[in-house]
């Protein structure tokens, strides 16, 4: 009969190569896509262009119910909108990546968020490849296929400023650090692996090398290794 539909949780700091990863892997084998992240740089996006003060965690929860956001799940060109308006560029910025971990670090945010992602994980027919910090912990425990992405901070920081075409190589590390830390410190689902999860180092891998990897892991799982 038709395959039962696989739920893999791909979790782990920025820089790690994870979305690249996630989106190939579920458009190899045919599932559905969710990038966590965007979501929360969708709230955010909200927050700062509704003059939300970010430094107030009560104030952004008292709007956390606010904003419609929609992700579309294809991995081959994934979509967010914020009350309809298509986001997907606005939640890139530097402003948005700055303040994005004081955003998601409010449990009524993270409440929203998760529940909405596990309505999406839910719906999806075939299964699908969700990317964040707390999947394989939190959102997803029950996920059949657990990843944990790490890499040395200079191979991170390296993959980010070649992203950011220009950016200096050592405030990006600067950056990227301090986000790590804000997010593997907050009270409310931190990044953080699962005991359950496979652990992946990247650093000295090529993206095509993850790619396999994780797509033999999967495979193995469905065969019921
Ligand atoms: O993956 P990213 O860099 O786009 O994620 C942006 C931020 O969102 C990250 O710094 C922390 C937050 N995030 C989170 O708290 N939980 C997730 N599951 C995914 C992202």
């Amino acid at each position: 009969g038709a395959a039962q539909p696989v739920i893999v949780a791909i979790d782990g700091p920025s820089g790690t190569g994870k979305s690249s990863t996630s989106k190939a892997v579920a458009a190899q084998l045919g599932l559905s896509y969710l990038d966590t992240g965007a979501q929360y740089r969708a709230i955010t996006w909200w927050m700062v262009t509704n003059g939300i003060d970010i430094d107030d965690p009560s104030a952004i929860a008292a709007v956390a119910g606010k904003p419609e956001i929609v992700s579309g799940t294809d991995p081959n060109a994934p979509t967010i909108t914020v009350d309809g308006t298509d986001v997907s560029a606005p939640i890139r910025t530097q402003e948005v990546t700055s303040k994005v971990s004081a955003v998601s670090a409010v449990p009524e945010v993270r409440a929203r968020i998760t529940e909405l992602q596990r309505s999406i994980a839910a719906g999806a027919e075939h299964g699908i490849v969700v990317e964040g910090r707390d999947i394989g912990t939190t959102v997803l425990p029950d996920a059949d296929l657990k990843i944990f992405l790490t890499a040395s901070p200079e191979a991170r920081a390296a993959r980010r400023s070649g992203e950011l075409k220009g950016a200096d190589l050592h405030s990006t590390r600067e950056a990227l650090l301090k986000r790590d830390a804000a997010d593997s410190s907050r009270k409310t689902s931190p990044l953080a692996k699962a005991d359950d999860a496979v652990e992946v180092d990247t650093t000295d891998l090529t993206l095509a090398q993850v790619i396999e990897c994780v797509v033999t892991l999967v495979e193995e799982k469905r065969a019921g290794k």
